[in-house]
């Protein structure tokens, strides 16, 4: 078929319908449906309805809360595509779980992510691709090519078509400092990051007394993840506080954990946007685009 992209197959998993359909329309690719289920003992059963053998696949899958039960459907499809003679599986994670257990920070503790990217390999899974890992350097440690591509600059665009440019960037930590460069380099209207840190056994967190130059200013706070949303309502407050006019909220992965919206929302902020890594009601931003152009390159 003419405009065909006979190179890939692609899979999109129970986690993803949507997001891997939208990626598979713009690759022009042909795919493969996945039936899945889950019985009422809660174990997952995943069937592929077309043939694999001697193609490449991607299988589109995020992994975030039940984060088990995602990572086991994509370690189920991997390697059911293995068995049925795929060549090659590309493993498209949006959103990484697990990937903040990135270093052993106290004695005893399970490296959780390298322990994922063990189960991946063992799956069969040959590369990764996923967006805006918590921290790149994991990448370097697992055992076949993974990457992490930006969704900044595209939540970015987005607050600037929103009339948004001039607004401030501001990081809610340290380790996020990157997506607020980014994200100036679109909006410019200068960036800064707190200084967070973090009790290890109490998992409390707590900032230094950071100024940042906002009195009479549209401000918004870049971050990966958005969990319980303690980390970007205290931002918000704090901005709040300094003189910000409006703030806004924009994280790649908005997991949005039980009131997270509410407590970000009741501290001040106009509104939070997210992508569709984690499919939700402020995913505004698709992805699509970024990983039908990762899985078009050559060496993807
Ligand atoms: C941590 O370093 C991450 O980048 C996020 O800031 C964090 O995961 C957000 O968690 P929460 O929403 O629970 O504060």
């Amino acid at each position: 078929m003419r405009g065909v992209n006979n190179k890939m197959l692609l899979i999109s998993g129970p986690a993803l319908q949507e997001l891997g359909k939208n990626v598979a329309e713009l690759l022009k690719t042909n795919t493969v449906n996945v039936v899945f289920k889950r019985f009422p003992d809660g174990e997952n059963y995943v069937r592929l309805e077309g043939s694999v053998k001697n193609e490449e696949v991607a299988i589109v899958q995020t992994t975030s809360p039940p984060q088990d039960t995602h990572l086991l459907q994509l370690f189920l499809l991997a390697d059911l595509a293995k068995d049925l003679g795929a060549k090659k599986v590309t493993a498209v994670v949006p959103y990484l779980a697990y990937s903040r257990q990135d270093k052993r920070f106290l004695p005893g503790e399970a490296w959780s992510i390298e322990t994922i990217a063990k189960l991946m390999k063992t799956a069969g899974v040959d590369q990764l691709v996923t967006i805006n890992v918590h921290a790149n350097e994991i990448l370097k440690k697992f055992p076949f090519p993974a990457k992490s591509i930006s969704a900044m600059p595209l939540l970015a665009e987005y607050f600037k078509k929103m009339g948004l440019e001039g607004a401030f960037a501001l990081a809610p930590d340290e380790g996020a400092k990157e997506y607020a460069i980014v994200a100036d380099r679109i909006l410019h209207g200068g960036y800064g990051w707190r200084h967070k840190m973090r009790d290890r056994y109490t998992g409390e967190i707590g900032f230094r007394n950071d100024k940042f130059d906002v009195k009479g200013k549209d401000a918004i706070i870049f971050d990966d993840i958005i969990s319980t949303g303690g980390t970007t309502a205290a931002a918000v407050k704090m901005l709040k506080n300094q003189g910000a006019k409006r703030v806004y909220s924009a994280c790649v992965h908005p997991l949005l954990i039980g009131d997270a919206e509410k407590r970000i929302l009741e501290n001040g902020a106009e509104a939070i946007v997210g992508t569709d890594c984690v499919p939700s009601h402020v995913s505004k931003v698709s992805v699509a685009p970024l990983i039908a152009d990762a899985l078009g390159k050559k060496e993807a």
